[in-house]
């Protein structure tokens, strides 16, 4: 499904990170490498508490490493962009480049589903970042809308949906601002096996037809069989590391 020439679009290189613990300094990632192209879908496995979380609030700039370097190469820009940054800069790189799939969606119940995707554009207007516009977001919601499975349901209030169809709407707002690289934080953990399956496939699919890079975190090896490869983080370090590593160039077009 994937080309192998698809370009790196997420890139982490030697990524560790100690804490404090009581008089003990613990590692919780070792000097952690893995590359995600375009269009693939790395599933990431491993124990509770093997540091899977907080490898992907890294790649996602939510928080910093204390060593080691996460980039994403832009399709859209041609540009390398270091995502070890903070504050404002590290949210408008979220914005324009990156989506997150928590376990808890946190929808707005006040809001129906397609404004829940409307308002990811108009948080970003918010801080002054440029949009498409209102009727350019509107369709870009309809057809993500579409392309999850929830068309016909775009006035509905959170609380008239299932736990699938949440996970859903949660799938397609962060698809919203056209992300580069999709980071996936066990959002079916909460679902019944087919109906996490499902959310499970979409999220594979959409990777695949939108060519986003996707790190895909779960418990559940079973979830991973539609999966472009499989790593596994055992006490911070990485087991199956990405053996084609690519010279990191920034792929044209
Ligand atoms: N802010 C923090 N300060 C200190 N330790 C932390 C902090 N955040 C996480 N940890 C520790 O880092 C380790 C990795 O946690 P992380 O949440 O990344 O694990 P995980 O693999 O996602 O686990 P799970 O499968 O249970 O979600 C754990 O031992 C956790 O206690
Ligand atoms: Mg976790």
């Amino acid at each position: 499904m994937t080309s192998t020439k698809a370009p790196v679009a997420l890139s982490l290189e030697n990524i560790s990170l100690k804490v404090q613990d009581g008089d003990a300094i613990r590692t919780i990632l070792d000097n952690i490498s893995l590359d995600i192209r375009a269009g693939e879908v790395v599933g990431l496995v491993g124990p509770s508490g093997s540091g899977k979380s907080t490898l992907l609030t890294i790649a996602g700039c939510l928080k910093q490493a204390d060593s080691g370097v996460v980039t994403l190469y832009s399709r859209n820009k041609n540009e390398a962009i270091d995502l070890g940054v903070k504050g404002a800069e590290a949210a408008r790189v979220r914005r324009h480049h990156i989506g997150i799939v928590f376990q808890q969606p946190n929808l707005l119940p006040a809001l129906t589903v397609k404004q829940q995707l409307l308002a990811m554009r108009r948080l970003g207007r918010i801080f002054g970042w440029s949009d498409g516009g209102k009727r350019d977001a509107e369709a870009r919601a309809e057809e993500l809308l579409r392309a999850v499975g929830l068309e016909g349901f775009e006035n509905r209030r959170i609380s008239q949906l299932s736990g699938g169809q949440q996970a859903r709407v949660n799938v397609a707002r962060a698809l919203m601002n056209s992300p580069e690289v999709l980071l996936v934080d066990e959002p079916t953990a909460a679902l019944d096996q087919k109906t996490a399956g499902a959310v499970t496939r979409l999220i594979m699919d959409v990777t695949h037809k939108m060519g986003v890079a996707t790190l895909y975190i779960t418990h559940d090896l079973g979830q991973l069989h539609g999966a472009d490869r499989i790593v596994e983080m055992v006490d911070g370090r990485l087991q199956h590391t990405d053996h084609e590593r690519v010279g990191v160039t920034v792929a044209a077009g």
